[in-house]
């Protein structure tokens, strides 16, 4: 079964044909990241109306790259939310029209079960990457959101916890808009934490007794430090940025770690645009083999907003109707 999947929920519009749920057949993702840049973050008016002006060319490119013609598709999936509303107005009108062309069924799906879905994803000649186990944890870590799951199934999650402030990415993205870095600040802080290694600044986490997180002290504390030592002879923006990941991941690696050993799972499954960070995925995976259990990881173009992921859990929920 090949389905068209359609992704607009923030910056980015994307389109993928998945064969059988698994096999990405194409990928296409244009971003209007550039035109966001002068202002710190997404601007929704503008996403919307950049997506609106590259939605069929996108789709066209998704289909042409697939080796698959329209008249072979089965189904089309569509993001329905969460999101910004207008972007995801332009994706689930588009996808409605092409099902109604079609006579196709159409699939909404939730981007955040998507972006966990994403590990389950292979591309063409890479069919013998192994497919995690069920049940599992799932870190949804994105620019919107951050959460733990228990899922039982494909499609079938359990909420643990959630940030109460702060979604992970967008803690990145305003520290690194407090240390003058640019934006998305994410992949710019996880380069600079390289050379920050072994500082002596300490960023302590909020330590919540569920398995929520809150990430604003640890943006506040980044900013008072500094504004505080920011003239100081020896301040290395470095070491700030250092400090300030290792207290994210090490909290998403210990509410990780604790919800597979509450739930008896064996698996634990990232996702989302933070989980590209690669102190994160060092992290995960050498905190999992201690406890014996297997991490995985999104590859890294499927670790940010993407429609293969959208296709390819849509799968799922057509085969349960
Ligand atoms: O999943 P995504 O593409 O969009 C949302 O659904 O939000 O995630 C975007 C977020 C941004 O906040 C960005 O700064 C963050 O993911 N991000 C990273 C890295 N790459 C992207 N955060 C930390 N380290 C990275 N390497
Ligand atoms: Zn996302």
């Amino acid at each position: 079964m090949n389905i068209l999947g359609i992704e607009t929920s923030c910056d980015e519009t994307a389109a993928s044909v998945v064969k059988n749920g698994k096999t990405v057949l194409s990928n296409t993702v244009a971003s209007s990241l550039s035109h966001h840049e002068k202002y710190g973050g997404v601007i929704p008016e503008i996403a919307s109306r950049k997506q609106l002006e590259s939605i069929h060319a996108v789709v066209d490119e998704a289909i042409t790259s697939s080796g698959c013609p329209l008249k072979k598709i089965d189904a089309i999936a569509v993001t329905e939310g969460p999101g910004l509303l207008g972007s995801l107005l332009v994706g689930t009108s588009y996808a409605k029209a092409v099902s109604f062309a079609l006579k196709k069924p159409l699939m909404p799906v939730n981007h955040v079960k998507a972006h966990l879905y994403a590990n389950f994803l292979t591309l063409p000649g890479n069919a013998s990457r192994p497919a995690p186990k069920l049940p599992a944890i799932g870190l949804i870590v994105s620019g919107g959101h951050s959460s733990i799951y228990f899922l039982e199934d494909y499609t079938h999650y359990e909420l643990l916890g959630q940030t109460r402030d702060d979604a992970a990415g967008e803690a990145f993205d305003k520290v690194a808009r407090i240390l003058g870095l640019g934006y998305p600040g994410g992949p710019i802080i996880d380069r600079l934490a390289k050379e920050g290694k072994n500082t002596r600044i300490k960023f302590s986490p909020s330590r919540l007794d569920s398995f929520d997180f809150s990430f604003s002290g640890t943006k506040t504390a980044v900013l008072y430090y500094h504004q505080q030592h920011r003239q100081d002879p020896d301040y290395q923006a470095a070491q700030v940025a250092c400090s300030f990941q290792q207290s994210v991941i090490s909290i998403l690696i210990e509410k990780s770690i604790q919800a597979c050993l509450a739930k008896s799972c064996k698996t634990l499954l990232a996702g989302g645009g933070v989980a590209a960070n690669s102190a994160l995925r060092a992290g995960l995976l050498e905190a999992s083999a201690r406890q014996g259990i297997k991490a995985y990881f999104p590859p890294l173009p499927f670790c940010m907003d993407n429609a293969a992921m959208v296709a390819g859990y849509a799968y799922h929920q057509m085969k349960e109707e």
